[in-house]
């Protein structure tokens, strides 16, 4: 079970030490049942959702270029920072998470299910 932290918006959940995620290197998680990828380039984190949303393929292995990450089935580019779909043939956005280092752990923010209510 891991180690929960409240913030306004988001409700932080520890997934790693930082050490254990060295720059160039990835993670793979499950985040209520959605499987994650946490990966640091160059010291800045980022994480986003493991299915492409083409074909559900796994998209955590893809090829990194600046801050895309790219299907390894059939070429669909994802924007790490937001899981923004780029290309076809994919359409649809993967989730994204925004990711913090706090006490020497990664964290991933999951919204609050009081942020999601009609305002
Ligand atoms: S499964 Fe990713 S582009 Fe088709």
């Amino acid at each position: 079970m891991p180690d929960v932290e409240s913030a306004a918006e988001y409700t932080y959940v520890r997934v790693a030490r930082v050490e254990d995620l060295p720059s160039g290197e990835r993670l793979f998680i499950e985040i209520n049942d959605l499987p994650v990828v946490v990966i640091n380039l160059g010291g800045i984190f980022f994480a986003i959702g493991d299915i492409c949303t083409h074909d559900e393929g796994p998209l955590g292995d893809g090829e990194i270029e600046d801050h895309h990450i790219i299907c390894p089935r059939h070429g669909a580019k994802f924007d790490l920072r937001t899981g923004k779909a780029l290309t076809l043939p994919a359409v649809i956005d993967t989730p994204a998470f925004p990711v913090r280092v706090n006490e020497g752990w990664i964290e991933l923010g999951l919204k609050t299910p009081d942020s999601q209510k009609p305002q």
